[in-house]
């Protein structure tokens, strides 16, 4: 399993950086999660934009030029020897020098941030995982209100998905001043009456890729969709609850905080939308 780290390839047990990283002294960085089918990534560019953005809103300079990403993220690939990955890109802002201080909130000057990449088997869900779906929680967003940015400091999401996880439910449902924000590691979407609907992009989620594709979707394809607020009571009178996410693509929520959602099984259009999705990536990868 090869990685990368600062301009060079290598085994990832070998890849070391210095417990002085602010990534690893302050969580003072960014990250993406691109999923890659066949061996070849999907929304590459969706992603890289996104990790422009995320660097941008920590005041933090891309080390690298798209093109460079993209050709670093295609090597990486190819030293892969497996071809369904999910390959991790972080950037941080790096390791302070000699003559600074080493803990210190303020930026330092002159020092260039780390990068580090990885790729480990894609593990989608299997027809039968899907078939059953999964059970979900709710739980209060508390987390701090720059939800946008792709922070590598998840505790927050941590905490919260690990409520699902002790109920052994898959993901945390997150509800902020009674309104749907996200999963603790993905986005919600909710159906009534034939309508999807997703709460729209804010400083209160993270816009995600999948939720992205989804919504072309619904609309090349005539499904009736709403971008607006979603309240607590539309989430728990819901006829579908979906989660969505690059590794877990669709996946339908049957039952919330111990409740049956809907008819308690994987609703059509969740069906409906796995098959477009995953007929898209074909053509995608195809192409
Ligand atoms: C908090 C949060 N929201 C949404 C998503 C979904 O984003 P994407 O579809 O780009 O994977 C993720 C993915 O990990 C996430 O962590």
């Amino acid at each position: 399993m090869n990685a990368y780290l600062n301009g060079q390839f290598l085994p990832l047990d070998e890849a070391k950086i210095s417990v002085l990283d602010r990534g690893f002294v302050f969580g003072d960085g960014v990250y993406e999660v691109v999923p890659v089918y066949s061996n070849k990534p999907f929304r590459l560019d969706a992603h890289l934009h996104r990790l422009q953005d995320s660097l941008d809103s920590i005041r933090l300079a891309n080390p690298h030029e798209l093109a460079e990403w993209r050709d670093l993220v295609l090597q990486l690939i190819a030293q892969q020897d497996f071809s369904d990955q999910s390959l991790y890109i972080q950037v941080t802002r790096g390791t302070p020098v000699e003559g600074q201080p080493p803990r210190d909130h303020a930026f330092p000057k002159g020092v260039p941030p780390t990068v580090f990449m990885f790729a480990q088997p894609l593990v989608t869900a299997t027809p039968e995982h899907k078939a059953a779906g999964v059970c979900a929680v709710t739980a209060v967003d508390n987390r701090w209100l720059r939800c946008n940015i792709k922070a590598i400091s998840l505790l927050a999401n941590i905490l919260l998905r690990q409520k699902a996880i002790d109920v052994d439910c898959a993901e945390t449902v997150m509800l902020r001043d009674g309104f749907l924000t996200e999963g603790a590691a993905s986005n919600i979407f909710v159906v009534k009456d034939g309508v999807l609907r997703a709460p729209p992009p804010s400083n209160l989620m993270l816009t995600g890729i999948t939720y992205d594709v989804v919504l072309e979707l619904a609309a090349t394809h005539d499904i009736p969709h709403e971008v607006r607020a979603i309240s607590e009571a539309e989430v728990r009178a819901a006829d579908e609850l979906w989660m969505t996410s690059s590794t877990k693509e669709i996946m339908a929520i049957v039952k919330l905080d111990g409740a049956p959602v809907g008819a308690g099984v994987p609703g059509p259009l969740a069906q409906r939308m796995d098959a477009l999705y995953q007929t898209f990536k074909q053509q995608v990868m195809r192409a």
